[in-house]
């Protein structure tokens, strides 16, 4: 059993290619436990269900490394290239050595040992001769294998690597930190940073942290490899994730292409990368170059121009988000940071905007936050003249003018009013989104007009539209009218499962609301359940369960939920939508591939809504691949698949596809 479980986890998390349902996966992972619980003496600690300890530590010990972690010296210009192919060429008196490039991964070193082919421990880099150990949070990283799959394994191996964390992750677990509160992380580095420095495995293992390797030293044992690439390719086979975009060069001069390649392509990745790693193929050569008390000589890592640039602010607007919390955002003079116009910076909330003191009128360093989100970075004080103006939180909703409320302990403002009208506004939206009710064509400005109009002030309300409200609206035309309405009533039948995430409450994204629909069946037995019923069901916590009691105990939320099924919404029961003969998972078989950034969804749930359908996603474009479906700014994949007629959906499409057979 564990054999088969880490098979399929191998194909999960480390290949992206899994071939069994989450269902069956669980199954499998149930019956492992119930061997456990009979017999726990045949438990070991390679064992999947051993990943996560469930005592928090004390403190961290401490790591001394068997080799120090030294790090690498940068080149941000070709003539600084060239100069370290120069002296590498001088010392191995050598006219061409092999080199490979790699992806420099922006997250934290980490170290992993490995004794007779199992993970004995994990450590941070630390001041590079002692770190911290941190086995218990690595374990739970679910790419890491516990033990390496090899026949015999070296008697004891240290594996390097970078722990990082998924962009769409990284932005998720900041709205959940800003909804609790919490100060959000400034970019995915330091998530993975702080989300491996928690003494409690449990909260690590929420995190969605993910592991490249790039490197290994033997310490007993025979060292097969012996260059990097067939280094990287004997970590894949050990049952690791080494990241696929790595080059044996044919001439230095690739280093140059490539870097210009990747400095515009790195935004297709859903990582964030910082640079392009040269290093010296052969470990030979690497031996004799040797290293200086910093870093190798044999390797350069080759930066990003870096994300920042000097502007001004010139206002400082208030935004309010669907669940009400008010997050203050520095309108800039638009500047260019590595090629992208930024126009906004997001503050975050009170507490981050006092810290950083920005003030209308400042001028400012801002960044691209783990090359994402644009932040405010650092603030020219000397460049001020008292011309500038500080910015004070409102008192009332800068949108309905209601109260706004600080929980104490909270940083995040929230305005009280459920009829605020950004907040409705916002909840409209998220109804008519793909992922949840998908109502075509009900976008951000005909969702203004409509709540401006005074047409639309709860979602019901888009229930009880007619043709002739609608032809009153500017740029309404009988056509597009028309085509909203069939819209919506084809949203009447949609799955439980998206209506319950369209519904919008805390902490409930689709996977949540699968789990919930799946427990829970139809909507009429939701307004019976309670909080405990909620807490009993696996993957739910106290705190979407008291999200999710509190939702549909509010007398204001029954109400809407009364009108929607008066006005014939008809969700389809879970149950059913499983079962059906002809509906049953339409993506049985069938292998996606995505690019470029999907709207209104986490990977994650992208992910798990093509798996719970049948399907498997694929990493890169091979012969398995049924579909691309592409996002917002698509990478040469969508090309590469024209090339080889590899049919293309727009996210779109993707998501009608998966709709349609219910209507
Ligand atoms: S090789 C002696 N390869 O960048 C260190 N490092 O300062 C050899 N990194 O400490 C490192 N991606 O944390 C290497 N493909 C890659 C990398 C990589 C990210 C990190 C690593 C290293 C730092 C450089």
């Amino acid at each position: 059993m564990r054999e088969i479980i880490r098979y399929h986890d191998y194909r999960y998390y480390v290949l992206d290619q899994p071939e069994i349902s989450d269902e069956k996966y669980d199954a499998l992972m149930r019956r492992l436990v119930g061997i456990e619980e009979a017999h726990p003496d045949l438990i070991t600690p390679d064992s999947p269900t051993q990943r996560i300890a469930g005592t928090p530590l004390e403190q961290f010990a401490v790591f001394r490394h068997t080799r120090p972690m030294m790090s690498l010296a940068n080149a941000f210009t070709e003539d600084e290239v060239l100069e370290f192919d120069r002296r590498v060429r001088r010392l191995l008196n050598q006219d061409d050595p092999a080199y490979i490039l790699e992806l420099k991964i922006d997250g934290v070193a980490v170290n992993l040992r490995y004794e007779k082919g199992m993970l004995t421990h994990g450590a941070t880099r630390g001041d590079g001769v002692v770190g911290e150990d941190i086995t218990h949070n690595i374990r739970t990283i679910r790419s890491v294998p516990l033990r390496l799959s090899m026949d015999t394994p070296p008697d004891i191996v240290e594996v390097q690597g970078e722990v990082f964390m998924r962009i769409p992750d990284f932005q998720y677990l900041n709205r959940q930190r800003v909804e609790n509160g919490e100060t959000p992380f400034a970019n995915p580095r330091n998530a993975s940073a702080g989300s491996l420095r928690q003494l409690d495995a449990r909260l690590t293992a929420r995190r969605s942290l993910d592991l490249f390797v790039y490197g290994a030293f033997f310490i007993r044992g025979d060292a097969i490899p012996e260059t990097q690439s067939e280094l990287l390719a004997y970590l894949g086979k050990a049952g690791f994730k080494v990241n696929e975009h790595y080059r044996v060069l044919s001439g230095l001069s690739e280093t140059f292409i490539l870097h210009r390649e990747w400095e515009k392509k790195r935004r297709e990745l859903d990582y964030a990368i910082d640079g392009l790693v040269l290093k010296v193929n052969a470990f030979e050569y690497q031996r004799v170059l040797g290293a200086t008390s910093k870093s190798p000589r044999w390797a350069i890592a080759y930066k990003f121009q870096a994300g920042y640039a000097v502007t001004r602010v010139h206002d400082i607007r208030i935004n309010v988000g669907r669940t009400g919390i008010l997050t203050p955002v520095a309108l800039l003079e638009p500047v260019s940071v590595g090629g992208v116009t930024i126009r906004r910076a997001t503050l975050h909330n009170e507490d981050e905007m006092r810290k950083k003191d920005v003030r209308i009128g400042d001028w400012i360093l801002v960044g691209r936050a783990g090359d994402v989100i644009p932040e405010v970075v650092q603030v020219f004080s000397d460049r001020r003249t008292g011309q500038e103006t500080a910015f004070a939180m409102p008192e009332t909703c800068p949108v309905c003018g209601s109260r706004v409320v600080r929980e104490p302990g909270e940083a995040a403002m929230r305005c009280v009013s459920l009829r605020c009208l950004a907040q409705v506004k916002e909840r409209i939206l998220h109804w008519a989104s793909r992922g949840a009710m998908d109502i075509e064509g009900l976008g951000a400005k005909l969702v203004d007009q409509l709540v401006d109009s005074g047409l639309v002030r709860e979602i019901p309300d888009l229930y009880r539209l007619k043709r002739e409200d609608l032809a009153a609206l500017a740029r309404m035309g009988v056509k597009s009218s028309e085509n909203l309405l069939t819209a919506v009533e084809r949203s009447k039948t949609r799955d439980l499962v998206r209506f319950i995430y369209a519904l919008g409450i805390r902490f409930t994204g689709l996977v949540t609301a699968r789990l919930l629909a799946r427990k829970v069946g139809a909507l009429d037995k939701f307004l019976e359940m309670t909080y405990d019923d909620y807490l009993s069901i696996e993957g739910v916590g106290p705190k979407i369960a008291g999200a999710v009691s509190d939702f549909f105990a509010g007398t204001e939320n029954r109400r809407i939920i009364a009108n929607l099924l008066e006005l014939g919404i008809a969700p389809t029961p879970i149950e059913q939508w499983e079962s059906g003969p002809d509906n049953d998972l339409p993506l049985q078989g069938k292998t996606l591939l995505f690019t470029g950034v999907l709207l209104g969804m986490t990977r994650r749930e992208v992910e798990a809504l093509v798996l719970t359908r049948g399907g498997r996603i694929a990493t890169n474009i091979g012969p398995r691949v049924d579909y691309l479906i592409v996002g917002e700014n698509p990478g040469n994949k969508l090309a590469v698949a024209r090339d080889r007629n590899i049919p293309v959906l727009t996210e779109q499409e993707f998501f009608a596809r998966l709709g349609r057979r219910k209507e």
